[in-house]
């Protein structure tokens, strides 16, 4: 696996991701999947941000990617991240997802950020298994706080100080 930034060519691969969790998982808590405008202008965003979206890639295609942004838009949230990442179906549980979060994680402490935050569906073990085995700690819980597929869902919250 090569973890890289990503690049607009990787858009398509990426946008197919996004809207699969969309379409078939509680990851995403909206039945609308979007247009590739809608990751165009993500990208865009992220870069006059500063920051980063990774890939992962595997011979060629990309298996995943990861990125983080400021979680709340007030100034007082400013050193503040909420992460978000991403395997294709077939990549997961190959140790990729801890190598995209350590990445994301070193590059939000070098660019003076203080803590990351994940916002997770409290059934989706997979992640806090991800994020706790990267030292989050779970600080709340929100119950019934949405609905997708017909059921309430619960947030989970999980944070980890970075400097
Ligand atoms: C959640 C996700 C990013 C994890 O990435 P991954 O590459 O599958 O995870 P890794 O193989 O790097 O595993 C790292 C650690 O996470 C935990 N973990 C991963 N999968 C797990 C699972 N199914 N159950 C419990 N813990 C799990 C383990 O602690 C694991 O370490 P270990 O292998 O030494 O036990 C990936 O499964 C995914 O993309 N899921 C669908 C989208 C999604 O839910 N994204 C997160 C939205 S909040």
């Amino acid at each position: 696996m090569r973890l890289r930034d990503a690049e607009e060519r990787d858009l398509d691969a990426i946008l197919a991701i996004h809207n699969r969790a969309i379409r078939e998982s509680t990851a995403l808590w909206t039945d609308d999947e979007v247009p590739r405008a809608d990751r165009e202008e993500w990208f865009a965003r992220q870069a006059e941000d500063g920051s980063p979206i990774l890939v992962a890639e595997v011979d060629g295609d990309v298996a995943g990617y990861a990125s983080y942004a400021q979680w709340r838009s007030k100034h007082g949230y400013r050193f503040s991240v909420e992460d978000s990442i991403y395997l294709a179906d077939g990549h997961r549980g190959r140790g990729y997802g801890r190598v995209l979060l350590t990445e994301l994680i070193d590059r939000a402490t070098a660019a003076g950020h203080h803590v990351m935050l994940a916002d997770i569906e409290a059934g989706n073990v997979a992640s806090i298994g991800l994020h706790e085995s990267l030292g989050f700690v779970r600080s709340g819980l929100l119950p019934q706080i949405g609905f997708k597929f017909g059921r309430w869902l619960d947030l989970a919250i999980l944070t980890r100080t970075l400097a």
